[in-house]
């Protein structure tokens, strides 16, 4: 298996285009199976996600054409030619949940495999199927998959979900845009993501009101068109840089990226002594501190600290002065990275959701084990500031998420490399 060497100890100083979001485009790919007409989506990242993805749309009739070199992804269903999303795709990425509701509007049927277990919790599909349901379909989970019926359409409801969910609010949001009358999501997810879907959606035809607020309401149309939208950029992975810039106590601009949506990681790291500046379309960021300072974050719904970031964090506080309090209330289990953390040196004790982090001076390089995306870059992360070199094994987990992330943080100065496995 692949894997990255990384020498630590260089600063990270110069640009960096942040890419399309990951958790943007996936959504907007399966709102391609609202319509008959081409959807044309662009600046879309060239992720194993998102090739995991045009797989499961495939087979479901889409034809699909993905231009690596600038980043367009046409998708165009004229029709369903099959409702059945497999186990054997669905499992490599849960977000192909997000076929259900699409496939359950326009076509009255679908048959998608339950998500497998997952590395970072039991992350349930209750809320996707309750929601479906309370909009007039008939759901039966039968030998693994979720086998859903609407024959004479879908009907708009009042929905209440009792728990945030980021999926389950899209996979409701695009199903209720072809549903006969006007829907309401109350406690909807408010993810910069969800916006961006919802917009898109516009484009194509579909009436939504309170897109950003906790209460989302869906006028139902009886077809939506083809449209061309541009994937947002991701935050994430602006986010992630950020920390890296922090972290190796360079000076990194980050292009493409929006400031408006990473408030919740601008006040910790001011906190812990660095300064983002920026607008709309750059962020830069550098340490006002010789050395950083401990702070306590805890996850939340967007607009609070972002799950996707908890573990990049957590490898910053690792090297800060004094402790700071990592609280995870999203996923279960997500704390993964930490054994790895503490082979290179750190020192971090696990109570429950909580984890305290105390600064050490110097993190040691040390091979280390990737667990999920976001713990993968943890440990990239920790690796850039580590004395000596450090071993990421398991990086496939990486390229799900991450768009040229050895060549983004070469670019800027860091000492990696990737190791590609030799062939048996
Ligand atoms: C999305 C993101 C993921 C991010 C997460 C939380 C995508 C493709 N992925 O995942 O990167 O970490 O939001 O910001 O956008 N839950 C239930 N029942 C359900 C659905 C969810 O109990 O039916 C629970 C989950 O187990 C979790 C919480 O709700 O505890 C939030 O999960 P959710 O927002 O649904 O995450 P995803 O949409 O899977």
């Amino acid at each position: 298996m692949d894997k990255i060497k990384i020498i630590g100890g260089k600063p990270l100083n110069g640009e960096i285009e942040i890419s399309g979001a990951k958790n943007a485009v996936l959504p907007l790919m399966t709102a391609s199976l609202l319509t008959d007409q081409p959807l044309i989506l662009h600046r879309v990242p060239n992720l194993r996600d998102v090739a995991s993805l045009n797989e499961v749309l495939a087979e479901l009739g889409t034809v699909f054409d993905y231009n690596a070199e600038n980043k367009t992804l046409h998708l165009h269903v004229p029709t369903i030619t099959e409702c059945v999303a497999p186990y054997d795709l669905v499992c490599k990425m849960r977000a192909s949940i997000l076929v259900l509701g699409p496939l359950l509007a326009r076509h009255g049927e679908a048959k998608v495999s339950l998500p497998g277990g997952c590395a970072i919790g039991t992350r349930p599909v209750d809320l996707h199927i309750n929601g479906l349901q309370q909009l007039g379909a008939e759901i039966k989970l039968v030998d693994g998959y979720i086998e859903a019926k609407a024959p004479h359409g879908l009907k708009g409801a009042n929905i209440h979900f009792p728990k945030v969910s980021v999926g389950a609010t899209e996979n409701i949001m695009m199903a209720a845009t072809l549903a006969k009358g006007d829907t309401t999501l109350v406690n909807v997810a408010r993810e910069p993501e969800i916006i961006d879907l919802g917009k898109c959606l516009i484009e194509m035809g579909a009436e939504i009101e309170g897109l950003g607020t906790d209460k989302i309401t869906i006028h139902g149309k009886t077809f939506l068109r083809g449209t061309e939208h541009t994937v947002i950029a991701d935050r994430i992975e602006a986010g992630t840089f950020l920390i890296a810039g922090a972290m190796t106590d360079g000076n990194l601009t980050l292009k493409n990226s929006n400031i408006m949506y990473l408030d919740s990681l601008i006040e910790p790291l001011y906190k812990a002594g660095v300064e983002v500046t920026g607008n709309k379309s750059s962020i830069t960021v550098k340490r006002i501190n010789k050395r950083l300072r401990g702070v306590d974050v805890m996850t939340e719904p967007y607009p609070g600290f972002p799950t996707d970031l908890q573990a990049q964090m957590m490898s910053m506080l690792t090297i800060a002065e004094g402790a700071g309090m990592v609280t995870e209330t999203i996923f279960e289990n997500r704390f993964m990275h930490v054994p790895e953390l503490s082979r290179m040196g750190a020192d971090i004790t696990v109570h429950g959701s909580s984890a305290l982090v105390r600064g050490v001076d110097k993190l040691k390089g040390a091979e280390v084990m990737a667990s999920d995306l976001r713990a993968s870059v943890s440990l990239v992360l920790a690796g850039l500031v580590a004395e000596g070199e450090t071993i990421v094994h398991r990086i496939y987990h990486l390229e799900r998420g991450y768009e040229n992330i050895v060549e983004k943080l070469s670019s800027v100065g860091a000492k990696l490399e990737l190791l590609k496995e030799k062939a048996a």
